[in-house]
């Protein structure tokens, strides 16, 4: 991030006026098919979620092992789970999500990629009923915690993960943390509207304006996930927030070369957003030996 960028976003969240109240999502199942396109396209071939989903992909193999059964919810398109379940072939995952639209992208990409270890489940995240207790090694959520309505799903949700997993499973939930400041938020919405569809732009403001504190994860982590994972923040303004087990993978040197050169392929301002979201998360402590 610029750091000129980086000083007046300091100066509005630090300094600002009071905080701006969480706004609920306007669609909180994503069902617009032109809303779904748009999101897709961002994920895919050098959209602005590509260095995002990279970096979570480093993090999300940390807590997986080889054979485990691993559930990715809210999986939309599928572009995050793809990516994670080529790289770990003796996996078999499970992406959760509400929304029909994004399931047909979702198993539409998954056979287009011939991949053989995933399938889907139509449901709630916050009511995993097709899930057996301690009966998974593994969840994870990449941005898609703002799509609950309120601190009550995120608590069942979070509750949930811990009814499904197995004693010493792993997690990973990472998610936008509340801004305090309209500024800020239309700052990291607008910053790249030129290159991007503007339903995707506006996706994205209402995701930022949905999304929760960083004092709403900490006590939902403190009902349900405490024993599972730890919660992290990004560096003095917690943009971005994530909950994480302790690395459960030995650590695998072939897959971190495959990271490397994805993250030495994407264009260079991607290149500055996955560094920024290395550097914040490593500062408040989450490291990854993947990237
Ligand atoms: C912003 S997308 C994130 C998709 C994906 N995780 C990714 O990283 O690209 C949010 C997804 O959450 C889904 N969703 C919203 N509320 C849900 C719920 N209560 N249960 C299951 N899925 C839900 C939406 O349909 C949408 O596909």
């Amino acid at each position: 991030m610029p750091s000129v960028a980086m000083a007046k976003i300091l100066f509005w969240e630090l300094l600002g006026a009071k905080s701006q109240p969480r706004k609920t999502e306007p669609d909180l199942v994503m069902d617009d098919p032109d809303k779904v396109a748009a999101y897709t396209k961002a994920g895919r071939v050098d959209g602005v979620m590509a260095p995002v989903y990279l970096h979570h992909c480093a993090h999300i193999s940390e807590v997986i092992c080889p054979g485990d059964r691993v559930i990715d919810l809210a999986c939309g398109p599928a572009t995050q789970l793809a990516m994670v379940a080529q790289f770990h072939p003796s996996c078999q995952f499970t992406g959760v999500d509400l929304s029909e639209q994004m399931l047909g992208r979702a198993e539409a990409h998954v056979a287009d990629l011939g991949l053989v270890n995933v399938d889907f489940v139509r449901s709630d995240i916050s009511k995993l009923q097709a899930f057996e207790d301690n009966s998974v090694d593994a969840v994870y959520s990449t941005v898609a915690l703002h799509h609950l309505p309120d601190v009550v799903a995120l608590k069942r949700t979070f509750s949930e993960v811990a009814r499904v997993l197995k004693p010493g499973g792993g997690v990973y939930l990472v998610d936008f943390g509340h801004l305090k400041s309209q500024q800020t938020i239309d700052y990291f919405a607008y910053q790249y509207a030129d290159r991007q569809a503007e339903l995707f732009t506006l996706d994205y403001l209402y995701s930022l304006e949905a999304a929760f504190g960083k004092n709403d994860f900490e006590s939902a982590v403190a009902e349900s996930l405490s024993e599972y994972a730890k919660l992290y923040s990004s560096f003095l303004v917690p943009y971005n927030v994530a909950i994480k087990s302790e690395r459960r993978a030995e650590f695998d040197p072939e897959l971190k070369q495959k990271l490397v050169k994805l993250r030495s392929a994407l264009p260079a301002c991607h290149k500055r957003d996955i560094s920024d979201l290395v550097f914040s998360f490593a500062m408040s402590g989450m490291r990854t030996k993947l990237l």
